[in-house]
């Protein structure tokens, strides 16, 4: 058993055994540039990288790092929010089976579920919801901020600054370390960010924003607000508005992801939530991440017809960008995801009538599920494959489905945050560098320079 990390009397690192002699439970490395050898300990499978740091050549040497370029290999938390084994295909939620939860909860019960770590009783659901639907009308002023976008202004653009801009709303939201004031700032964000998204869609429509009504669920509020018109209460179609639930429930969290990332490295500054999540956001909307969705539709846009199909397959093994919507850091099986939002869009299909963009995402998967060079390198379809099938059929345009990823995500990011600021290991994220640039010179006279 493990008790603790020591250094021997040759100063290396070694640990120590209860009843003495060394533990079985660690890694033995031999320096060969000293021929010292070195015991780490494990730690629930892994190494800590600070106990490396115990590796020198000399006094000077300022020890062992580890270089790891876009954290390929390196744990940067501990978390009991998410699962995923990307071998298996499997993602869990606080243990529960992602398609468990998609058919038998709704969004905001697994929002209540990320963010408490426990699946809520009747009582405990209605105070949320109550709790959610309180805090999703926006201030006057912020609505006016909106106003001042350019009319083609992209709906991320206009998202993310938003919620940056409710930071000077809540002042109080810096008080980080008061679990009171976070669960306010958590109820007010996941309640405004349906509102932030459907006015950045009437916004570029033109049309007058619409207020939350307070008597339609979380999705068919959303639905309200995007596509009242002058009828006195908007009739949601049910089957659309669970569509929509299962979307969010599917896009709600998905552990260390690069927008998770952000947020919790913005949080560990001890910035407040709204710039935390508003930086999480822009994460998101990059193409390789949360703005794959609206690539994937350019794709089958370009692409045109399902003949052109194996030509266009052709040109990406030979190196003309990427096939969007397919592949993933930690997935090297099929999507989970990708394959409860492709059963959802028929149910979706019956209501809208099919998107013809879906006989050429169908025939894309089918020659790239048997070709070599897919196969070799694992990629399937992800979320963002099939998801802007959907919403196009919905009828959102292209630049609106980042927004509907960064509505859900919220909760998981807001989960994400309050669990690296009460854990009591993490500090203020900061890696280190292999430094390559000069070493010191001197600054040569304006006159002596030459280009
Ligand atoms: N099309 C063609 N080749 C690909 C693709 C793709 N979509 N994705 C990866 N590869 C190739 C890549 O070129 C590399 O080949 P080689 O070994 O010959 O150099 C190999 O597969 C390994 O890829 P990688 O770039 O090292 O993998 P990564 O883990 O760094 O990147 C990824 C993961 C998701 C960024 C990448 O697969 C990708 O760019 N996919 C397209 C964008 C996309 O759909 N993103 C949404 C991700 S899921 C939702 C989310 O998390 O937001």
């Amino acid at each position: 058993m493990v008790k603790q990390a020591a250094l021997d009397v040759n100063g290396r690192l070694a640990v120590e055994k209860k009843g003495g002699g060394m533990d079985n439970n660690c890694l033995s490395i031999l320096d060969k540039r000293t021929n010292a050898t070195y015991e780490i300990p494990f730690h629930q499978g892994t190494i800590r990288a600070m106990d490396l740091r115990k590796i020198k050549t000399g006094t000077e040497d300022f020890g062992l790092m580890t270089y790891d370029p876009a954290f390929m290999n390196t744990a940067s938390c501990h978390s009991a929010i998410t699962f995923i084994d990307g071998d298996k295909g499997i993602l869990r939620y606080r243990g529960y089976p992602i398609e468990q939860l998609a058919e038998k909860c709704s969004f905001l019960e697994v929002a209540y579920l990320l963010l408490n770590g426990e699946l809520p009783t009747a009582a405990q659901l209605n105070d949320w919801i109550s709790i959610v639907t309180h805090h999703t009308m926006l201030h006057e002023s912020t609505k006016h901020f909106l106003e001042g976008f350019r009319y083609d202004a992209h709906p991320m653009g206009m998202f993310i600054s938003t919620l940056a801009a409710l930071a000077t709303i809540y002042p109080e939201a810096r008080n980080v370390h008061d679990p009171v004031t976070r669960r306010l700032q958590i109820a007010r964000l996941i309640g405004k960010v349906p509102t932030i998204a459907a006015y950045t869609y009437r916004h570029g429509l033109g049309y007058p924003y619409v207020y939350p009504d307070n008597d339609l669920s979380y999705p068919e509020n959303l639905m309200s607000m995007l596509w009242k018109m002058t009828e006195p209460q908007f009739k949601p179609n049910p089957v659309m508005a669970r569509a929509l639930d299962i979307l969010f429930i599917l896009h709600a969290d998905h552990e260390q992801n690069c927008s998770a990332n952000v947020m919790r490295s913005v949080g560990s500054s001890q910035a407040d939530p709204f710039v935390a999540t508003a930086a999480a956001a822009a994460a998101l909307w990059g193409p390789l991440h949360g703005g794959a969705n609206e690539e994937v539709l350019r794709m089958l846009d370009e692409i045109g017809c399902k003949d052109r199909v194996p030509a266009y397959i052709e040109s990406i093994k030979a190196g003309k960008g990427k096939l969007m919507g397919f592949g993933h850091r930690i997935y090297k099986n099929y999507d989970p995801r990708a394959r409860i939002i492709k059963q959802t869009a028929e149910r979706v299909f019956e209501i809208t009538g099919k998107n013809p963009k879906l006989e050429i995402a169908l025939e894309l998967e089918r020659i790239a599920l048997e070709d070599e060079y897919f196969i070799k390198r694992k990629l399937y379809p992800n979320v963002d494959f099939y998801s802007g099938i959907i919403y196009q059929a919905m009828g959102f345009p292209p630049e609106m489905f980042t927004v509907l990823f960064a509505i859900p995500r919220t909760a998981g990011w807001l989960a994400q945050w309050e669990e690296m600021v009460v854990d009591p290991e993490q500090k203020i994220a900061r890696p280190r560098q292999i430094y390559t640039g000069y070493s010191k010179r001197d600054v040569v006279p304006m006159e002596k320079r030459v280009a």
